[in-house]
């Protein structure tokens, strides 16, 4: 959709001169000055480290409005495709910008079905990783290699089927990818998909199968998982997004790209926090409960602790998907008739950080991490594994951040800088020196 282009303009006076910047209104009225030719008119450049107020592109996968808790994919809000929708529906969804037909829904399923199996070869690479590797590390160097195994998928002139092709393959391979990662770590065998189960039952026979026996997926987990793969399906501009997207513009291809946006999710800032959250729970447990302490703590600007799960970016008031996943919590742990104390932490952990005023003047409210943990707990997922969960739900997002910037033809991404070192000075002779 185009964004409003009735000639509204930012006037800028810079050394004397004033300058016309054009602005650019978005279909959500989200405002921008478009600064692409201030240094040339100018000689300046602007700084925004982090880019906290920098818009890197016009997108129209998702909106989210931080202020009022807003996220929607494709114009659907997410508390209607959690309920309603599958995740490989809302996959596509998100990949083609329309919810899918019947007929359409089942020729995606049937495809993704068909693209399952990982290579043989593959199996090879467990053999030489540690006992202990952190699966991120594994999945991440998996899914850079899968452009070795498919090299078509590293032509950026490749023809439009071979493109869809090399998506589809990741769609369908990350689940088995990522359950090989959590049986070689559990040292188990690893089980082969089972084409006639669904995506996401897929993914938990390949998880918690054995080959000695038989393995029925929960409907409840099953549910549930769906959920959480849908609310983390994609999230703008966030870093691993914008990662992945900084990497495709060098026109590297798409399983190099993806790979690098599950290197930046692992960052316990980013999509680490979930593990991070249920560590810290667990610590402040272990600690003997005291809350007071720890929140004092977080507030510390001499100690280094933080609260993890809360505080975000974009959210200044709470994080739509949190307060979803907050209830599914209570919906999967009472149905699965588990009581985890850690729950309870949690929640009196926001109860105290919500009263205190430098949680509530920071804006800083539990995220999506802060719940999800405890539930991927509940249905048996290794702490070290929560972030793959993520990078799973997070996979078509980043598909189709990458996919969107190579259609709008954006430019290599090459940011300025203000450099702040030495001036110039003459090499000295070591024999001087
Ligand atoms: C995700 O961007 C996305 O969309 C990400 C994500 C997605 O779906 O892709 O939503 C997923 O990454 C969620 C965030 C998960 N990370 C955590 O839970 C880690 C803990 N949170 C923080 O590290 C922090 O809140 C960030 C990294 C999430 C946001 O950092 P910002 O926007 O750079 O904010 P900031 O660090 O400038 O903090 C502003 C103030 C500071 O205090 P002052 O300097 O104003 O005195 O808030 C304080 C910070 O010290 N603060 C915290 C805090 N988070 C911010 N203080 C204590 N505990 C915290 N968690």
């Amino acid at each position: 959709m185009e964004t409003n282009t009735d000639q509204q303009v930012a006037k800028i006076e810079l050394d004397g001169k004033i300058i016309e910047l054009p602005v650019i209104i978005g279909t959500e009225d989200e405002k921008a000055v478009d600064i692409s030719s201030l240094r040339a008119q100018t000689g300046y450049i602007t700084l925004d480290k982090g880019f906290k107020n920098t818009g890197s592109c016009t997108s129209s996968i998702t909106f989210l409005d931080g202020e009022k808790g807003i996220l929607r994919y494709r114009g659907y809000p997410i508390e209607q495709l959690a309920e309603q929708a599958s995740f490989l529906e809302v996959s596509y969804l998100i990949l083609n910008g329309e919810l899918p037909t019947q007929e359409q829904l089942s020729n995606w399923e049937d495809e993704i079905d068909h693209h399952t199996l990982v290579h043989e070869d593959m199996k090879r690479f467990f053999e030489a990783y540690p006992a202990q590797a952190h699966p991120m590390g594994i999945l991440a160097s998996m899914i850079c290699s899968m452009s070795t195994f498919y090299p078509e998928s590293q032509d950026p002139h490749r023809s439009k089927e071979a493109f869809q092709l090399s998506i589809n393959r990741l769609i369908a391979k990350l689940p088995t990818l990522a359950a090989m990662v959590y049986k070689n770590a559990v040292r188990h065998p690893f089980m082969y998909p089972k084409n006639d189960l669904g995506y996401i039952e897929n993914f938990m026979y390949m998880m918690w199968g054995m080959p000695t026996e038989d393995y029925t997926p929960s409907p409840v987990i099953a549910k549930a998982l769906n959920k959480l793969l849908i609310l983390h399906a994609d999230h703008e501009q966030n870093c691993s997004a914008s990662t992945v997207r900084i990497v495709g513009s060098s026109q590297a291809n798409l399983y190099a790209s993806i790979s690098a946006g599950i290197s930046a999710l692992w960052g316990p800032l980013h999509g680490g926090a979930n593990q991070a959250v249920i560590e810290m729970l667990e610590m402040i447990q272990n600690d003997g409960g005291d809350l007071d302490k720890w929140v004092a703590k977080a507030k510390d600007k001499e100690d280094p602790f933080r609260l993890m799960g809360f505080g975000h970016r974009v959210y200044k008031n709470f994080d739509p998907r949190a307060t979803i996943i907050k209830q599914a919590c209570d919906d999967i742990l009472e149905e699965l008739g588990i009581n985890d104390p850690t729950l309870e932490i949690a929640k009196k952990l926001e109860e105290v950080a919500l009263s205190d005023e430098y949680f509530k003047s920071r804006g800083l409210y539990p995220n999506v991490d802060f719940y999800s943990g405890i539930i991927y707990r509940a249905i048996g997922i290794p702490t070290e594994m929560f972030t793959v969960m993520f990078a799973l739900g997070r996979l078509p997002g980043w598909i189709a951040q990458w996919k969107e910037m190579l259609d709008n033809g954006d430019p290599i991404g090459r940011p300025r800088q203000v450099y702040t070192g030495y001036n110039k000075r003459d090499f000295v002779p070591v024999s001087q020196r």
